[in-house]
């Protein structure tokens, strides 16, 4: 096989129908977000079904995630915490936020769902610590206050998950001017360095494209 686009997400697409499966309520999540104009940038099915293992892997019962877009990945963390379990989501766009709201409820979720609207870096201030689990996929250029964030509204053992650390290969590119990818760069160097941190990345090529994932503990 050759390494392309294509077959990568050819490949995918087999590990989704293998291990993950079509369930209605995540598509029907899908669905409501693509027509009400949302970006076509949440996460794949297998990192959703990847953040969903970790949920339970860890025993989360308190999941912060920054950025929620249309709730997909919400649904997955929420599924992971159980029923006892709360996710409070943090979403910068009033009408994301409102597509999420409709389909946590359609997924029979959405008692155990919290969504804050506001930036980040307003709305964070204002919540209670305690959080086992930290999901951060929102605005890259203000990824290293979000993992300041996330040490300070965790404890140690709390697992941070950072998306899209790849960037197509482009966070080699010390030079770089494009906001997304010294944002990155700056997340990534700051979970090498910060001594409240150990992590490691994982680079991944899929449905899109070729990207990966940064995953750390706090010490
Ligand atoms: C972008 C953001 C994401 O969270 C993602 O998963 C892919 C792309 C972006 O802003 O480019
Ligand atoms: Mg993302």
């Amino acid at each position: 096989m050759d390494s392309t686009p294509d077959t990568w997400a050819a490949a995918d697409v087999f590990l989704v129908d293998t291990l993950v499966g079509h369930d209605p309520a995540l598509e029907a999540a899908l669905a409501a977000q693509r027509e009400a104009g949302l970006p076509e940038i949440e996460v794949a099915p297998v990192g959703g079904k990847l953040l969903n293992l970790l949920t339970r892997i860890s025993g989360a019962r308190r999941v912060l995630e920054i950025g929620t877009l249309g709730g997909y990945s919400t649904i997955w963390l929420a599924r992971g915490v159980g029923e006892q379990g709360r996710v409070v989501t943090v979403e910068a766009e009033a009408d994301n936020a409102a597509v999420a709201r409709s389909n946590v409820d359609a997924a029979g979720v959405g008692d155990r769902v919290d969504i804050r609207i506001g930036r980040g870096a307003d709305v964070l201030p204002t919540l209670v610590g305690g959080f086992d689990f930290v999901f951060i996929d929102a605005d890259k250029e203000s990824n290293t206050i979000y993992l300041d964030w996330a040490a300070k509204l965790g404890h140690p053992g709390t697992v941070i998950v950072l998306d899209n650390i790849g960037r197509e290969g482009e966070i080699v590119r010390v030079d770089s001017t494009d906001p997304k990818v010294v944002g990155t760069r700056d997340g990534l160097r700051m979970l090498g360095e910060d001594p409240r941190f150990d992590a490691t990345a994982l680079q991944t090529v899929g449905v899109k494209g070729w990207d990966g994932v940064a995953l750390a503990v706090v010490v």
